[in-house]
C-alpha cells in the first residue's frame, strides 16, 4: 500500500533525511521512533507534501498506484485527507478557532466533493465514532470549549472523514494526560486502516504497532517486528535507546547514550552514530547498509 523507496529530504545543501525505504501494508501498524532531530516528522511531511518552505524531497513514494513525491500541489491536495491523512501533536493550532467543530469536520468532506447536507450528517456520525459524548451538541461547539483530549478526537474525526487508506500520526498524544492518552491510543489502533505512528514512547509502540522503524541521523538504522527489535536489538543505537528507556532500580544510574544528537548537517560520515557509539572503530568510517530481511540493521558491530 505505502511504499517508500530511497526518499531523501534536504534543505539547501544539508541532507536531513537520507535514502529512506520502507513499506506499510494494508491494515499494518508501523511505529517510527528515534531521538529528537532524527528526521521522523520530515519523513512524514514529505509523504503528505507538507514540507516547510525551502525543504525539498527526492526519491520515490507511492500509495497504491499513486506517486506522492515530486507531484504537483494540485494533485496532492486531492490525495491529502482522502487517500492519506495525518494527525499532528497540537490540535489547537490545527483547528480553526473561529469555526464550529462540526463545520470543520464537514468541510473536510465538502472539500472533496461531498454535498453539504450529507457532510453535516456524517460529521456527527464521525464525532460519535471517535467516542465524543453528545456528538450533536458538541458539533456546535468551538475548539476552545473542548478539552485537549476532545480536540484531538476532533482532529482524528477530520483525518478519518474521507476514509483514507493510511493514517499518519505524529506524536498525537504527547500533549494529553496519561489516561486520556491511553484512550486515544486505543481509538487510533481501532480506527486506523493502516498506520504510520511517530512517537518517542517505546511502550506505546510496543502496545500499538506490529513493526517498528528506528531512525537516527535521517536514516533508518534498524527495522523489524516490534517484538524482535525490542527484545533483540542489533543496532547499537537501538540498544542504547532501549536501555535509556528501561525502568531502572532506585539508586542505580540511568543509562544514557553518550553525547547528544548533532545538529542537521553535522553527523559524521560513514555510520551516522559512530561518534556516540561505544563499539565504533575504523570500519565505521564507511557507511553500513541496512541489510537483512525481516529484521534489518545498518551496523558493522551489531549486538547478538
Ligand atoms: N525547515 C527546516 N530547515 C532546515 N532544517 C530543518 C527544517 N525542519 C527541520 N529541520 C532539521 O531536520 C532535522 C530533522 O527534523 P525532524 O523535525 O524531522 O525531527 P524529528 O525526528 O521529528 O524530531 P522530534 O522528535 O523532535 O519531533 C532536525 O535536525 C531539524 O533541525
Ligand atoms: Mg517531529
Amino acid at each position: 500500500m505505502l511504499k517508500v523507496d530511497g526518499l531523501s529530504v534536504r534543505a539547501g545543501s544539508v541532507e536531513l533525511v537520507r535514502e529512506v525505504s520502507f513499506a506499510v501494508g494494508p491494515g499494518e501498524r508501523v511505529g517510527l521512533i528515534g531521538e529528537s532531530g532524527s528526521g521522523k516528522s520530515l519523513t512524514a511531511l514529505s509523504l503528505m507534501g507538507l514540507l516547510p518552505e525551502g525543504v525539498t524531497a527526492a526519491g520515490r513514494a507511492t500509495l497504491g498506484d499513486r506517486d506522492l513525491v515530486g507531484v504537483p500541489e494540485g494533485r496532492l491536495k486531492r490525495l491529502r485527507g482522502r487517500e492519506l491523512s495525518m494527525v499532528f501533536q497540537e490540535p489547537m493550532t490545527a483547528l480553526n478557532p473561529l469555526m464550529r467543530v462540526g463545520t470543520q469536520v464537514a468541510e473536510a468532506m465538502t472539500l472533496h466533493g461531498r454535498g453539504r447536507r450529507e457532510a453535516r450528517a456524517r460529521a456527527v456520525e464521525l464525532l460519535e465514532r471517535v467516542r465524543l459524548p453528545e456528538p450533536r451538541q458538541l458539533a456546535r461547539a468551538f475548539p476552545h470549549q473542548l478539552s485537549g483530549g476532545q480536540r484531538q478526537r476532533v482532529m482524528l474525526a477530520i483525518a478519518l472523514a474521507n476514509e483514507p487508506g493510511l493514517l499518519i500520526c505524529d506524536e498525537p498524544t504527547t500533549a494529553l494526560d496519561v489516561t486520556v492518552q491511553k484512550q486515544m491510543l486505543g481509538l487510533i489502533a481501532e480506527v486506523a486502516p493502516a498506520l504510520l505512528f511517530i512517537t518517542h514512547d517505546l511502550a506505546v509502540v510496543a502496545s500499538v504497532c506490529e513493526r517498528v522503524l528506528v531512525m537516527y541521523g535521517g536514516r533508518i538504522v534498524e527495522s523489524g517486528a516490534v517484538r524482535e527489535v525490542f527484545t533483540r536489538p542489533r543496532h547499537r543505537y537501538t540498544e542504547g535507546l532501549l536501555a535509556a528507556s528501561r525502568l531502572t532500580p532506585r539508586g542505580t544510574r540511568l543509562p544514557t547514550i553518550r553525547g547528544g544528537v548533532p545538529a542537521a548537517g553535522h553527523f559524521p560520515d560513514g555510520c551516522v552514530f559512530r561518534n556516540r557509539c561505544p563499539h565504533a572503530d575504523d570500519r565505521c568510517e564507511s557507511a553500513p547498509e541496512l541489510t537483512g530481511d525481516g529484521h534489518a540493521h545498518a551496523c558493522w558491530h551489531p549486538a547478538d
